[in-house]
């Protein structure tokens, strides 16, 4: 019989900082993604709080609650059993004070079962990394284009492009790392920025529109997935198209439209005597 794939934990993702394999994260918004995520074999699952545009239709991920992060995470968990499962801290659950930010962690780890959980920052939040490290709450950080911050950056743009972003950004990575996060999220930078942060940091480092240098990437799963209507949102250039769900759902709902119109569906077999 085939041995079971062993549990990714934080210390196995840790061993594979500058290894030969790259880890695989994709994020997911509830258990059906969740499980197929985790059957393929994904070393980590994000519920990321881009639920707010790929679930809920919002132009941001700012008005995503708490709350809402609790249930997606406590869904997705009953789908993962392989893959480490980390989940978002929403706008404004943890900026305001620390201990906002502790008690918000707490529900995601034990209401949505959680593994570690992820925030947008880096010196601004490094006294709450140290402190959830210290309570035993693993901390994915997140820099570069940090989409909480949307409005202060004037749209989801290209960060790190003057000698001056470039070294808030790696200041930020180096106070997450020294605070105790075990991963790093880096979005939409050039990627001589991510190679730079890659070998600066013990942390490692998770891709999104930073090249390929990083320790892992990871995709929204509606991009990869080509999970949208037709038309409705535009996949930043760093996408890769895995498949166009978009489009075959789109298919599959006219069919059965057109078959229930045309009474061919149900069939006698499709019903009961
Ligand atoms: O919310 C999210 O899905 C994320 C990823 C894009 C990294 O933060």
């Amino acid at each position: 019989m085939a041995e079971a794939p062993s549990k990714v934990t934080t210390a196995s993702l840790r061993a594979r900082k500058a290894g030969a394999e790259k880890i695989a994260v994709v994020t997911a918004y509830d258990v059906v993604f969740a499980r197929l995520a985790d059957a393929a074999g994904l070393d980590v699952v994000l519920v990321g709080d881009s639920v707010g545009m790929v679930m809920q239709g919002e132009s941001s991920t700012l008005p995503v609650t708490l709350d809402e992060m609790v249930y997606h995470t406590r869904i997705v968990s009953r789908g993962v059993r392989r893959a480490h499962l980390v989940a978002d801290l929403p706008f404004m659950s943890y900026q305001a004070s620390t201990e906002d930010g502790m008690r918000a962690a707490g529900r995601l780890m034990k209401e949505g079962r959680a593994e570690s959980v992820k925030l947008e920052g880096g010196v601004a939040v490094a006294e709450l990394v140290r402190r959830l490290v210290g309570a035993g709450i693993p901390v994915v950080g997140h820099v570069g284009l940090t989409p909480q911050s949307v409005h202060q950056f004037g749209g989801f743009k290209l960060q790190g492009r003057t000698d001056d972003q470039r070294a808030r950004i790696v200041e930020d990575a180096r106070a997450l790392a020294d605070a105790g996060a075990f991963a790093i999220v880096i979005e939409t930078v050039p990627q001589a920025l991510a190679v730079e942060i890659t070998r600066a940091v013990p942390a490692i480092t998770i891709g999104i529109g930073a090249g390929r240098a990083c320790d892992g990437q990871v995709l929204v799963m509606h991009d990869l997935l080509g999970l949208e209507a037709a038309d409705h949102r535009r996949a930043p250039r760093f996408v890769r198209r895995y498949a166009e769900l978009g489009k075959d759902v789109g298919a599959a709902f006219k069919a059965y439209a057109d078959d229930v119109r045309a009474g061919r569906f149900p069939s006698e077999q499709e019903s009961y005597d």
